[in-house]
């Protein structure tokens, strides 16, 4: 897959019809705000009876940061939501970057391996985890071009900015 198939838009991801998207979880996997309280409501309350299901690695931990879980989408238009935990950011000296990049390139692994053709991405830790807008699309668009090659059988990734800043910063990220 070339970059060509990397396709930036501004939008609600719970509206695209795609085999999986992406939510920015917190590590309990039980809701929250965010993108994650939107796919939630759109999906229905069967989501989170699904997260509750998925087996805790610790205590009140079901997805590590970096990391990524499954769930059937159930009223959503999508078919799989690959649920992952952003980094909070902390000034950028505790590993934030690698551990945005792990979400990018696991939820792309994952989608690879389940054969999924369409995924779609929010801007994983650039709400209340307070990542710098500019950086984390260039990690993203860095880790996807990375983890993208001919040989993935991905059709294509969205970028799906909520808001127009975000839209912004991934248009200059995927422009360098
Ligand atoms: N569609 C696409 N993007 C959205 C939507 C939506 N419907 N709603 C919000 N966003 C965007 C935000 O504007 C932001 O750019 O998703 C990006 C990620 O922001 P958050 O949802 O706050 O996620 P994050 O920063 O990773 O923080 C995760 O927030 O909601 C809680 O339970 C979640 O504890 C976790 C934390």
């Amino acid at each position: 897959m070339s970059n060509r198939a990397i396709i930036v838009e501004q939008g609600d991801i719970t509206r695209m019809a795609v085999d999986a998207i992406v939510n920015a979880a917190n590590q309990q996997m039980l809701g929250g705000g965010g993108v994650d309280g939107a796919i939630h409501r759109a999906a229905g309350p069967e989501l989170l009876a699904a997260c509750r299901a998925v087996p805790e690695v610790r205590p009140g931990v079901r997805c590590p940061v970096g990391s990524v879980r499954w769930t059937p989408a159930f009223r959503l238009p999508s078919r799989h939501v690959f649920h992952t935990v952003g980094p909070v950011w902390r000034g950028g000296g505790y590993g934030e970057p690698e551990l945005l990049a792990s979400c990018y390139r696991r939820c792309v692994e994952l989608a690879v391996y389940m054969g999924v053709r369409t995924l779609a991405f929010p801007a994983i830790s650039c709400g209340v985890y307070g990542y710098p807008l500019d950086q984390a699309a260039e990690v993203s668009v860095a880790t996807l071009r990375n983890s993208l090659n001919d040989e993935t059988p991905l059709d294509a990734v969205y970028l799906v900015a909520f808001g127009q800043d975000m839209y912004q910063a991934w248009l200059t990220a995927l422009g360098d």
